[in-house]
């Protein structure tokens, strides 16, 4: 169930089976000649969607702009700094909180959200800690997860693509997007096959080391087959785990 889909009543009378949230969030940036500006954000929100659905989850309204900074050399990129994310992280989660929700479950569909995440995570704890509750308060946790980094989904990337799948405007995730949106399928010739790979630092490094965009893949193997497949996959292992820290004390 979508949270923006409900009524306060709804959410209410609801708050009062399950005290768990799943929040998709992602990114809005360059992903190659034929991934999607919103790749990240709209694989995260898909999976969402699909575990809601498979674990009978209420899902919060995406977070759709993440942290980017690196990919600002592409047109179309946008970009919050650390700071701003960690604020935007800290505002939801303390909204969720004040309503009872104490399970956060973060649905990431980008690895350059992590350490902000992770981040926004410890100011959130550091904050409970100087306010001194918890001694008879329920605790809030909060939890991330990659949807593209589980077992069971990298497995399968591995079997796809092996050493095309890189990290960046992966075949996987672009397959997802085509599973996903097949009106939004794009084709597109890339050369080298594989991109190169290499570290990231700014925005003007990062457009010189991977001139197209891509990191160490090749999404020119990207098929909405596969997405189904990588769909099916990454929502079992995530309601999966989802239901564990619903359970975990
Ligand atoms: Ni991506």
């Amino acid at each position: 169930m979508l949270l923006h889909h409900c009524t306060w009543q709804e959410v209410e009378a609801r708050l009062k089976r399950s005290t768990g949230i799943i929040v998709p969030i992602g990114s809005t940036e360059q992903h190659g000649p034929n991934g999607l500006i919103g790749t990240d954000a709209l694989c995260a929100e898909v999976v969402a969607h699909g575990v809601g659905e498979a674990a009978d989850a209420l899902v919060a309204p995406t977070i759709s702009v993440g942290m980017a900074q690196h990919h600002l050399g592409f047109a179309g990129s946008i970009t919050l700094r650390p700071s701003t994310l960690i604020a935007v992280v800290c505002d939801t989660v303390h909204s969720l909180a004040r309503h009872g929700f104490d399970r956060i479950y973060f649905v990431n569909g980008h690895g350059g959200n992590i350490a902000t995440l992770s981040a926004a995570f410890s100011e959130i704890y550091a904050e409970r800690s100087f306010n001194g509750q918890g001694h008879n308060t329920p605790a809030v946790r909060c939890r991330l997860k990659n949807w593209f980094d589980g077992p069971a989904i990298k497995s399968l990337s591995e079997e796809l693509y092996g050493d095309a799948e890189g990290s960046h405007a992966t075949p996987s995730e672009v397959s997802l997007t085509q599973y996903a949106f097949p009106e939004s399928v794009k084709r597109a010739a890339m050369s080298p096959e594989i991109a190169p790979k290499g570290p990231i630092h700014d925005a003007q490094d990062y457009r010189h080391r991977f001139p197209d965009g891509r990191i160490g893949s090749d999404p020119t193997l990207a098929s909405p087959e596969a997405g189904k497949r990588l769909f099916d996959t990454a929502v079992e292992e995530v309601a999966g785990e989802y239901q564990q820290f619903l359970s975990a004390g």
